[in-house]
């Protein structure tokens, strides 16, 4: 089992360059298979999420070529099942995503119930009211989501809570239903935006994604395309927090400043400066660190996936802040490893009270989820000493070369196998 070893103190300085976004490629990716036409995508992070799911289309006989490490093939005519119960795929949260692209395409689909982070409940009732509304049966049993439909229908769904997934899912499935789907109250991400473009450029007809209000108006049939996937806006936030937590001067390439507005405000307000050139955004941390106060909530507000990583800066910071998380309920499980490093935090409900310390110190530290993983290795570069990161396979789900880009940009990170290097470490280091 990998660990990262890392000894903190280093401020990050340098550039690093962002790869495309994991949340838009799952959904790009399963949506592949709605047509018998080859299409090709750039800009695939090569993370443990798209692998898996690539693998398990490729198990129900999808041609899946890499052609390069971010570049890939796709032909989906060969298909010979639309059951999908793959071991790994039921770990990952976009599994989902193949319900929605199959039910579109063959009007039937069976896949395992979808895991991915625990962070909450994370119920999928709109995904199943929405298949319903386009006219679909769905039954859950044995663990799986089965889906099947005479034929789709389009319809007028409202969203009760907005959701990412749902928003994208009917959207999949909506694409070659017959007639016109109104989803109201949809989730206005990037990537919905990715997946709406990459959909209408096999020849879908979706307008209004990024607003709350999507209009499908279904089509016969999907054709190749050729598509390259937007930069990751979570990646690119957690280098930009990368830079705060260490003092650094971070230079994030390839990313579109607009979708990182939220996070650059709340850097601002905590006194670091942050300049926008072109498609790159610059972090410049030079001062101490000021006290703010955040709440997560859907598109453009800040980001429940970048929540741990604005906690561990803001442990740091002169003053009390309060984090505020009002997506998933679950998402502090981190916060205990972070007072384990000195962090002065109290988590009440939903609300992280944080009263900012002068440094941390390094740990022994176990990670819980992937975002709540790559905050703790900054709170770990930020501190005084060694730290040991476990499970830092929750990371790895998300983020590509994640030790190699920090090292790149001055931190001392290595990825070791448990126990034996870690000796060796120690011998080393003594
Ligand atoms: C996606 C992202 C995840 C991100 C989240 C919110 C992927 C693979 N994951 O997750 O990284 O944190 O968006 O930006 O893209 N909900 C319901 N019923 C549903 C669906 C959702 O009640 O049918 C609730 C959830 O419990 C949660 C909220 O809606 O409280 C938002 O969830 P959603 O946007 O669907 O998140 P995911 O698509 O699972």
């Amino acid at each position: 089992m990998e660990q990262y070893l890392i000894r903190g103190g280093n401020s990050l300085v340098g550039e690093v360059e962002i790869g495309g976004a994991k949340n838009a490629a799952l959904p790009i990716l399963a949506a592949s298979v709605m047509t018998d036409d080859t299409v090709h995508i750039e800009n695939v992070p090569d993370v443990r999420d798209t692998n898996v799911l690539m693998d398990a289309m490729a198990g129900i006989g999808i041609i899946v070529k890499k052609e390069d490490r971010h570049s890939v093939t796709i032909n989906a005519s060969n298909i010979n099942n639309t059951v999908v119960c793959d071991d790994n795929i039921k770990k990952i949260r976009a599994s989902y995503y193949l319900i929605g692209a199959m039910l579109g395409k063959y009007k039937t689909a069976e896949v395992t119930l979808p895991g991915g982070c625990d962070i909450g409940c994370r119920a999928i009732d709109q995904h199943i009211k929405g298949f319903r509304a386009l006219g679909a049966e769905v039954v859950l049993e044995h663990g799986m989501i089965r889906t099947k439909a005479e034929r789709l229908v389009g319809s007028h769904i409202y969203m009760d809570v907005v959701s990412v997934g749902a928003t994208i899912n009917v959207m999949l499935a909506a694409s070659l239903a017959e007639g016109k789907t109104i989803i109201e109250n949809a989730a206005k991400e990037p990537h919905v935006v990715d997946v709406a473009n990459f959909l209408n450029s096999m020849g879908a007809n979706i307008k209004g994604a990024g607003t709350d209000v999507i209009r499908i108006r279904g089509v016969q049939r999907l054709h190749g395309t050729d598509y390259a996937i937007v930069p990751d806006q979570i990646e690119a936030g957690t280098f930009m927090l990368a830079a705060a937590a260490t003092k650094g001067d971070v230079m994030v390439k390839n990313v579109i400043p607009k979708h990182l507005e939220s996070i650059s405000a709340k850097l601002i307000e905590t006194g670091c400066e942050v300049s926008e050139h072109g498609d790159q955004v610059r972090v410049v941390c030079s001062r101490n660190l000021r006290h703010t106060h955040i709440k997560t909530l859907p598109y453009p507000g800040f980001p429940t996936d970048m929540q741990p990583q604005i906690t561990v800066v803001l442990g740091l910071a002169e003053g009390t802040s309060i984090v505020t998380e009002s997506i998933f309920e679950n998402r502090f499980k981190y916060v205990d490893e972070l007072i384990r490093m000195g962090a002065d935090i109290k988590v009440e409900g939903n609300t992280a009270i944080i009263d900012g310390v002068s440094k941390y110190t390094g740990a022994g530290i176990s990670v819980p989820d992937l975002r709540a993983g790559a905050a703790l290795v900054l709170a770990a570069l930020s501190a005084e000493g060694e730290s040991v990161v476990d499970n830092i396979r929750y990371i790895q789900r998300g983020y590509e070369d994640f030790d190699i880009k920090l090292r790149n940009l001055g931190a001392d990170i290595r990825v070791v196998e448990r126990d034996t290097d870690y000796r060796n470490f120690k011998l080393l280091t003594s």
